[in-house]
């Protein structure tokens, strides 16, 4: 018998067992335990759905990442170093919208994947629709900055101290702290993220930032087109794009990008620069921070990594396209009195350089950048949204977000009944490695004649009778009422003829 339910904490330690104890518990248990939640929360906000096994945030760099240039550009603290869990934490952090005060705005709202993690739009549009002061910048290996500091102006010294303040900005999310700890704290999976990241369930805003800062670190591109030329000399490369990185690295040409784009992460060295965009500036940018005439027109440049995703472009997204862009480095720079000395012309000639570039090499330069793209991460899964666009399942028939005795009776009823004759789809038939889409886990040293295919097995029917009983059944409920986070069936996502052989809700 199950013991008595006195905390979910006491639930969740049970139901985050990766595999099944052998004694089962019965399905009384289980209904006492729903109508103990039933009663302290009604859980009808989304609840994210993450793999069994932790993803892995923090891969091997390849070679070019180990050396000193960009090691030194690495703005990772020794005292929050990425860890699976933590960056599963941030993951979920990033795409919850209960972090903004009426929520309906989530990190990723202003930061998409699809983007480079930057917003296609000029300025953002916050909670209330407001708009943000400037574009939004594309996160893309942020991890390697050398002056470590954050946003356009560098108000930032961190970006542990950088992710806390969208959260509190009264345009883009304006929640207070406090309010997103207790918001948080009211949600049984994070209690359950909390400990797994941090050792405890505990919830406060410095575990908040480091987890968000993990994530934003993890997202790391390393194998654009760019990287596998590396150890290739480039011979990946077509011609144009190798004209273009010569170009860029001012190996041939009159161009001088890479002194302020360097390195692989295409990333500003001890310097924070001043590009001509316009004088007087309307934005000061570190200017209006320090209210210094030197500083004025000086900004941050994120990596250009992903730049061909981030459109539009600068500070403020004057520029729609790459090819605006390079126009205007090749004839429209002004000539700041703050003008960075690389983009002036070279003296005597006073004034600000002038590229004179080809239409040829103009076209070289974008088709360069864009071997920078990481289409890889730009879908990666670990990077995604983790929360369904559907958070019911299709037994929950009256959409409470939790599974009763009489949805139940139909589960094993339609299981049991129309067993193997095709309407019941459950993903899990098919599934064939340890983590199945119910969040059961398959025991695949379990004597499964070979002769019969996986698919003629429900992962909850652990005892492969081909009935799903009670005490098979008291685990369905409990994975879907407590930990729907790791129950990966199809279901939830199917809208037609769906995997569990019921028919869509409303
Ligand atoms: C409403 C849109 C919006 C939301 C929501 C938002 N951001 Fe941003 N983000 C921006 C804009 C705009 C900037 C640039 C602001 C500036 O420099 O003044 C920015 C800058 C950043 C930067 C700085 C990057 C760099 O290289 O310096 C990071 C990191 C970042 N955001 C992370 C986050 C995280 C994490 C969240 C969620 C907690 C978040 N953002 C929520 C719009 C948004
Ligand atoms: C003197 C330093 C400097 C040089 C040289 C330079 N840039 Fe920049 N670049 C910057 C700064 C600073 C910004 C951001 C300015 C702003 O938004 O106000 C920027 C922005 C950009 C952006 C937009 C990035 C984004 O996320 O919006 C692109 C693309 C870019 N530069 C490409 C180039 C290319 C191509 C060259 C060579 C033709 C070049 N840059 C030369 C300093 C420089």
């Amino acid at each position: 018998m199950h013991p008595p339910v006195s905390t979910p904490k006491t639930l969740l330690r049970k139901t985050i067992l990766p595999r099944w104890p052998l004694a089962c518990r019965g399905l009384a248990s289980v209904l006492i335990i729903l109508g103990v939640r039933g009663g302290l929360h009604a859980q009808t906000s989304p609840v994210p759905l993450l793999p069994v096994k932790l993803a892995d945030y923090s891969p091997a760099l390849p070679a070019h990442f180990l050396l000193p240039a960009v090691v030194q550009q690495d703005n990772t603290p020794a005292d929050n170093p990425i860890t699976n869990a933590g960056a599963t934490l941030g993951r979920v952090l990033f795409y919850d919208k209960r972090l903004s005060a009426n929520q309906t705005v989530s990190c990723s709202s202003c930061h998409r994947q699809q983007s480079g993690f930057s917003d296609p739009r000029p300025f953002s549009i916050g909670l209330a629709g407001g708009l943000t002061d400037r574009n939004s910048m594309g996160l893309t290996n942020a991890r390697w900055y050398q002056r470590r500091s954050f946003f356009w102006d560098e108000r930032a010294a961190t970006l542990e101290v950088q992710v806390l303040q969208p959260i509190q900005n009264s345009i883009e999310m304006g929640l207070s702290l406090p309010t997103l700890v207790s918001r948080l704290s009211g949600e049984t999976f994070y209690a359950d993220l909390f400990t797994a990241a941090f050792g405890s369930s505990t919830i406060n805003s410095e575990r908040i930032s480091r987890a968000l800062a993990q994530f934003v670190r993890s997202l790391a591109s390393t194998r654009s087109k760019y990287d596998l030329g590396v150890g290739v000399n480039f011979s990946n490369f077509s011609p144009e794009e190798n004209l273009g990185r010569r170009l860029f690295n001012g190996e041939t040409g009159t161009a001088t990008c890479a002194q302020c784009h360097g390195t692989d992460n295409f990333s500003s060295g001890p310097r924070i620069n001043n590009n001509g965009l316009e004088n007087p500036y309307r934005d000061k940018g570190v200017g209006a921070v320090s209210g210094r005439a030197q500083d004025e027109g000086l900004f941050k440049v994120p990596s250009l990594r992903n730049v061909a995703l981030t459109a539009p472009y600068m500070h403020d997204g004057r520029f729609a396209t790459l090819e605006a862009v390079v126009e205007f480095y090749n004839s429209g720079v002004v000539a700041h009195p703050n003008l960075s000395p690389p983009l002036r012309a070279r003296p005597p000639a006073p004034g600000a350089l002038r590229l004179n570039l080809t239409a040829a090499e103009k076209a070289a330069l974008v088709a360069f950048m864009k071997t920078l793209t990481d289409t890889a991460l730009a879908a990666d899964e670990r990077f995604a949204d983790p929360f369904p666009t559907i958070t019911f399942h299709d037994a929950d028939l009256d959409r409470d977000g939790r599974i009763g005795l009489n949805e139940l009776t139909r589960v094993v009823e339609l299981f049991n009944t129309r067993y193997g004759h095709g309407p019941i789809r459950t993903g899990s038939y098919a599934v064939a490695t340890e983590a199945t889409e119910d969040g059961f886990v398959v025991d695949l040293g379990h004597s499964i004649d070979s002769t019969v295919t996986l698919s003629r097995y429900h992962a909850a029917d652990s005892n492969r009778n081909g009935k799903i009983d009670l005490t098979e059944l008291a685990r369905v409920i409990e994975f879907y009422n407590y930990r729907s986070g790791v129950i990966r069936t199809g279901a939830y996502h199917a809208n037609t003829g769906t995997e569990d052989g019921f028919e869509p809700g409303p």
